[in-house]
């Protein structure tokens, strides 16, 4: 048997690495072998501080023993049972542990392998519930530049990302964006949200109005969009988003499949920017990174719009040979227990201000621009290399990992959403090896 610690560059050809470029890493590859709590094993046996959560899910740190018992127990118990049509007890009961952690309303479930499913599955909810009531001329969605909602083809339709959606032809017809929040030059090293640029939402209105409200069946954003390197809304920028949709019978969908289960302190974005949409779009965090599972919670009025015709028809043409899939299940409902026992959905803000005046400590460093941060999320915005863009936050990436830290970066913007369990001292690793590699880059 091989020894998978000992991988060479020889035997990597045939994974086509996802959103990575293959043949640089193929070169110098960089590989975890074994997580615990805050910290990755590399296959050289080093230790490497997790400052991302993996890739922003695994909110109550690695390897937490209640979830992998939980994994275990379920796959030997019963490894799966068919979707449709049939159930079993514990997607039922995740429901409802979700449903009560879930802000006022939101009482339904839906089911999902991903962050980018449960984005198809909330576009196309909202597109059928607005038929349901007999309004199908609601037909146009609208996401906002810079946006990101997973790969599928819903999700780079209303997502706001050029390199995510150039290469694949007319996407989604009917659909529109709003301006990105992000307005540099105006709000640079803004602790949390900035007081002013609320009046963006107002370009709703009038993309509102460009169209007719009638012909609008959804408007989905993040309510801090992560992947296009942390852009945190104004104040009141969101209750007006919310004031808009709701005046023209338009759904909003909030997109936290990053902001979801505690990462800004709260169960949910909607609980922080007390906001609440009309269906809540999340993953990740469900089941803390450990199996594929998403969810989308909507509320008793778009559910109870399709229960309706005769008892034996199917409500909803949707649904995915794994939604609610046994195992996923289990540890969906050992990770609420978790994030519960441990105080995690709210621990964010007791450690927010000691993670905001950390990141804010590196002002002044060499080649940045801009610092931004909420809950437990942060971003260092670095100035680009003249003609190489990207160049120079992937030269810091490749640092830290070597010096043991994680953290990501998107553009020359480095992100970093540690898991919430992170101690002060884990914070002051992070930042003060952070701002040694900013003191080296070119
Ligand atoms: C806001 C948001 N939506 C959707 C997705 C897609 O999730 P997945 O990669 O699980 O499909 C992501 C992933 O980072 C995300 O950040």
């Amino acid at each position: 048997m091989s020894d998978r610690r000992n991988v060479t560059p020889n035997d990597l050809s045939a994974f086509w690495m996802p959103f990575t470029a293959n043949r640089q890493f193929k070169k110098a590859p960089r590989m975890f072998v074994g997580a615990k709590d805050m910290h990755y094993t590399t296959s050289d046996g080093r230790k490497v501080l997790d400052g991302t959560a993996g890739l922003w899910c695994v909110n109550a740190g690695h390897c937490r023993p209640k979830i992998v018992a939980a994994i275990a127990e379920q796959a030997a118990e019963m490894d799966y049972a068919p979707a449709f049509q049939m159930g079993h007890p514990k997607a039922f009961e995740l429901a409802n542990a979700l449903v009560n952690i879930a802000p006022e309303g939101l009482n339904h479930v839906l089911y999902t392998n991903s962050g980018s499913e449960s984005v198809e599955t909330a576009l196309k909810v909202a597109l059928a519930y607005h038929k349901v009531k007999g309004e199908g001329g609601r037909f146009r969605l609208i996401g906002r530049e810079r946006g990101y909602h997973g790969v599928n083809f819903g999700g780079i339709s209303v997502g706001g990302i050029v390199t995510n959606r150039k290469m694949f032809g007319t996407l989604l017809t009917g659909v529109d964006h709003m301006p990105h929040t992000h307005t540099p030059g105006a709000n640079q090293f803004t602790r949390g949200e900035r007081e002013t640029g609320a009046d963006l939402a107002t370009e709703l209105e009038r993309i509102v109005t460009l169209h007719d409200p009638s012909t609008i069946a959804a408007v989905i954003v993040e309510p801090v969009a992560g992947s296009t390197g942390v852009l945190i809304p104004p104040k009141g920028y969101l209750k007006k988003l919310r004031e808009i949709t709701k005046k023209h019978g338009i759904l909003l969908i909030f997109d936290e499949v990053i902001t979801g289960f505690g990462r800004l302190g709260t169960p949910f974005a909607a609980d922080y920017f007390d906001v609440i949409p009309d269906m809540i779009v999340c993953a990740k965090g469900l089941t803390n990174g450990t199996i594929p599972m998403g969810a989308v919670m909507v509320t008793s009025e778009i559910h109870d719009a399709f229960m309706q015709g005769p008892e034996h028809m199917i409500e909803f043409f949707h649904g995915y040979t794994y939604s609610g899939n046994p195992v996923a299940s289990a540890a969906g409902l050992a990770t609420l227990d978790t994030y519960r026992d441990d105080g995690l959905l709210t621990r964010g803000a007791e450690i927010a201000q000691y993670w905001e005046d950390a990141l804010h400590s590196l002002k002044g460093l060499p080649h940045v621009i801009d610092i931004r941060n909420l809950g437990l999320i942060g971003a260092v915005e670095l100035e680009p290399i003249a003609g190489s863009p990207t160049k120079r936050a992937f030269a810091a990436f490749v640092k830290a990992y070597e010096e043991g830290i994680l953290i990501r970066t998107t553009g020359d913007i480095i992100a970093m959403s540690p898991p919430l369990i992170i101690s002060k001292a884990q914070i002051d690793e992070l930042i003060g090896k952070l701002g040694g590699i900013l003191k080296t880059l070119e």
